[in-house]
């Protein structure tokens, strides 16, 4: 059987370059679509997948460019898309609401008018996010719960989403989306709360910072290991019929409860470091975030497994690792 090809938009981000590690190892020729200011300062920009530069194919392709990206397409002509690229922060105050909203609806929209022109046959994965459910009217979420996005980020997904929904039924494409809750790992970006914690846990622990400033503590988030939610995509393009599937762990834990394991982990009190800051602060949900993962446990045989603890402690031991330090062994009485 001939080699299969994979394209991933995104493949420098967390999810992106783990989930061209995992293809490369079944067997795939992976390519990786990056803008062009990614390939001309590689050392910075590129850091998640420097390991892997010779065994991945780097395109310049920015989601704004149409005719780029329809070109990259027609020179690789892949079998499988996975479109990962995307502006990603959520904020609802300084929201660059109309780049965040045509990067991520046109990106997609000319990935797809691309692929069906191209490469019809090219099985197609959207990451949506559990930020499309917004205020959601119940909990936990599932596949059929109404979106109701709250961010213009989360507009533009379910933007994104409807898209991939009407090329899977009006043109036939194999094309799915993944409802992604919050994935995490030590390759997380550090603007989202996790790794700022991790990160920062290191940075107090080897004397380069006194604080950590945070927004809201209460707000409870379903968070899961990025490591096994990109196996949940590619499992999704394995499937006979295209589809849309929840991917989360289906269990809730508050930024509190995250900070609390982070600092006990190389035995630190977080009220001593801890600095609510108004500026990072977004009000939490009424009616929290939760995914319900059962029809991606049925169908793809695909389930959550890693420890919410034990997530965040290697989170804090990599960050702790990158700046050198050895980390003290603490008996563990939070989790
Ligand atoms: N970023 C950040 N910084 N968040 C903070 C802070 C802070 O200083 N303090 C408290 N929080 C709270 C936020 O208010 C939010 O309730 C929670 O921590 C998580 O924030 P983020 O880590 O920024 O993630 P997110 O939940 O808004 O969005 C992430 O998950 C979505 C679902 O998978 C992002 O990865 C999105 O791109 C993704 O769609």
């Amino acid at each position: 059987m001939a080699q299969k090809k994979a394209l991933i938009t995104g493949v420098n981000g967390q999810d992106g370059s783990y989930l061209a590690e995992l293809l490369l190892h079944k067997g795939y020729e992976v390519h990786g679509l990056v803008r062009r200011v990614g390939l001309e300062a590689p050392e910075r920009r590129l850091e998640r997948v420097v390991a892997l530069r010779d065994q991945i194919k780097l395109h310049a392709a920015s989601l704004e460019n149409y005719a780029a990206l329809y070109q990259a397409i027609a020179k690789i002509r892949p079998d499988e898309c996975y479109h990962l690229a995307a502006a990603s922060f959520v904020s609802y105050e300084f929201d660059d609401e109309f780049s965040t909203l045509t990067t991520n609806i046109n990106g997609t929209h000319y990935l797809l008018a691309s692929l069906k022109d191209l490469a019809p046959h090219c099985r197609f994965y959207f990451a949506g996010t559990s930020e499309m459910f917004g205020a959601a009217e119940a909990s936990p979420q599932d596949e059929s719960t109404r979106f109701r996005p709250r961010s213009i980020y989360g507009i533009s997904k379910v933007a994104g989403f409807e898209l991939t929904r009407n090329y899977r039924e009006r043109y036939g494409m194999h094309a799915s989306s993944g409802i992604l809750f919050n994935h995490e790992s030590p390759r997380r970006g550090f603007e989202f709360v996790t790794r700022k914690i991790t990160s920062t846990v290191a940075r107090i622990l080897a004397g380069q910072s006194t604080e950590l400033r945070l927004g809201n503590l209460e707000p409870l988030r379903d968070w899961g290991d990025a490591r096994q939610y990109v196996e949940a995509m590619w499992r999704m393009l394995q499937q006979e019929h295209a589809d849309d599937y929840v991917i989360a762990t289906g269990r809730l834990h508050s930024v509190k409860q995250f900070v609390e394991i982070a600092f006990a982990s190389v035995g630190l009190d977080w009220q001593q470091y801890v600095v609510v800051d108004q500026n990072y602060y977004r009000p939490a949900e009424k009616i929290p975030l939760c995914g319900n993962p059962a029809k991606a446990k049925r169908v793809l045989g695909w389930e959550a497994t890693t420890d919410f603890a034990i997530l965040v402690r290697e989170m804090v031991a990599e960050d702790c690792r990158l700046l050198g330090l050895e980390l003290p062994i603490i008996e563990s009485t939070v989790s």
